[in-house]
C-alpha cells in the first residue's frame, strides 16, 4: 500500500484508508468489527477515519489499537452532541475533541474535521477558533475541514484549515473541477470520502429510501447508456483505482464491514491507475449527465 505526504501537513497517509462510520453500528457485534479493523491492518491500511457521531466507533477503534496507536493516523470530527452545549459553540468542539482523545485512549489526534458545519457556522469563526487553539495546545496535529460544496469552498479559501474531506468518486466528480486543484496548490491535505460511491452496483433494483439511493441513480444513468464504461474491469475495481489515483487526492476512506472487502480493495489499488483515456472517459460521463450533481454529505 502507498504512503503519501498529506499535502505539506507533515502526516502521511495510506492510499486508502477505512472509514469507520458503519464500524459505530450497535447492531454490528463487536467481534466483526475487531475483525475488521485487523484485516484493514493487514492490508496496509493505516489511515482510520471515524467521528463522534458514529456510534460506538471512536471506542471501539480505541480499544482495539492499543500498543498499534503509534502505526496509525487516526482522524476524526467533532462540533456537536456535547450535553449542555450549543452544537458548534466553542465549548461543543474543545470538549469534543477532549472526548474523542478519551474514547480514541490516545493522547494526541492526527486530524480532526469540523464536520460538516455549514457556511453560517464558519463565518461565525468560533468553532474554528476552538479547533486552531486545541492543535496550538498540541491535542491534534492537523485542522481540518469536512463538507462540500458552497461550505467547502469558503473553508477552502479561508486559510484556516490545512486539511479538507469531501466526497469523491465516478458518482461524486464536482470537487475535481476546481477545488481539488486549489487544495493542492495550497499544500493541503485531502481525504476522499463515500470514494466507492456506496458501492451501487451491488443492487439491482433503485435502492429506494436508503442512504446510497441517490448514487445509484447517478451510476445507473451513467452507466445504462454505456456512457460510463468498466471496460471489462469490475464496478468496484473500476471504482478503487479511479480515487485512488486522483492528483491531489492523497487518501481515499472507505467504509466496510466485511473484513475480506479491505484485502480486496487494497489489491484494486495495487493495480495502479486506470488509463488515461478511460480517466477522462469517466470524468466526461460524470460532466454529461451532471443534472445539478453536487457533493452528496
Ligand atoms: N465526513 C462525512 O461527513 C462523511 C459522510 C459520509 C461518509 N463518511 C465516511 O465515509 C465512510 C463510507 O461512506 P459510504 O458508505 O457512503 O461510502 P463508501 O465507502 O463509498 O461505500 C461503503 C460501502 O461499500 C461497500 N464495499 C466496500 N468495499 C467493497 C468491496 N470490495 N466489494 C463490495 N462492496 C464493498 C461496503 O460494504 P460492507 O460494509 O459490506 O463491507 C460499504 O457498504 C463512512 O463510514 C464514513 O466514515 C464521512
Amino acid at each position: 500500500m502507498e504512503q503519501r505526504p498529506f499535502g505539506n501537513t507533515g502526516v502521511w497517509v495510506s492510499q486508502l484508508g477505512l472509514g469507520a462510520g458503519e464500524l459505530g453500528d450497535r447492531a454490528l457485534p463487536d467481534g466483526q468489527a475487531a475483525d475488521t479493523l485487523a484485516a484493514v491492518l493487514d492490508a496496509g491500511m493505516t489511515l482510520l477515519d471515524t467521528a463522534r457521531g458514529y456510534g460506538e466507533s471512536e471506542a471501539r477503534i480505541g480499544r482495539f489499537l492499543g500498543p498499534r496507536r503509534k502505526d496509525v493516523v487516526l482522524s476524526t470530527k467533532v462540533g456537536y452532541q456535547v450535553e449542555g452545549r450549543r452544537d458548534w459553540s466553542y465549548a461543543a468542539v474543545a470538549l469534543g475533541i477532549d472526548e474523542s482523545l478519551r474514547r480514541l485512549q490516545t493522547d494526541w489526534l492526527d486530524i480532526v474535521h469540523l464536520h460538516s458545519c455549514d457556511l453560517e457556522t464558519l463565518r461565525r469563526g468560533e468553532a474554528i477558533r476552538a479547533l486552531l487553539d486545541a492543535r496550538q495546545a498540541g491535542k491534534l496535529r492537523v485542522a481540518a475541514y469536512s463538507g462540500e460544496n458552497e461550505a467547502l469552498a469558503w473553508a477552502v479559501a479561508s486559510g484556516h484549515f490545512q486539511s479538507f474531506q469531501c466526497s469523491v468518486s465516478l458518482c461524486d466528480q464536482r470537487a475535481l473541477a476546481t477545488l481539488v486543484p486549489q487544495i493542492e496548490a495550497q499544500g493541503g491535505g485531502l481525504l476522499a470520502k463515500r470514494p466507492v460511491a456506496n458501492a451501487p452496483w451491488r443492487f439491482d433494483e433503485r435502492p429506494y429510501g436508503t442512504y446510497g439511493e441517490e448514487y445509484w441513480y447517478r451510476w445507473h444513468t451513467m452507466a445504462r447508456t454505456g456512457d460510463l464504461d468498466p471496460r471489462g474491469l469490475s464496478w468496484q475495481e473500476l471504482a478503487v483505482r479511479f480515487v485512488a489515483h486522483l492528483p491531489g487526492v492523497p487518501g481515499a476512506i472507505i467504509g466496510l464491514t466485511q473484513p475480506a472487502h479491505a484485502a480486496e480493495n487494497a489489491a484494486y489499488a495495487a493495480r495502479g491507475p486506470l488509463p488515461a483515456d478511460h480517466v477522462a472517459a469517466i470524468r466526461a460521463a460524470f460532466q454529461q449527465h451532471d443534472e445539478d450533481w453536487l457533493g452528496l454529505t
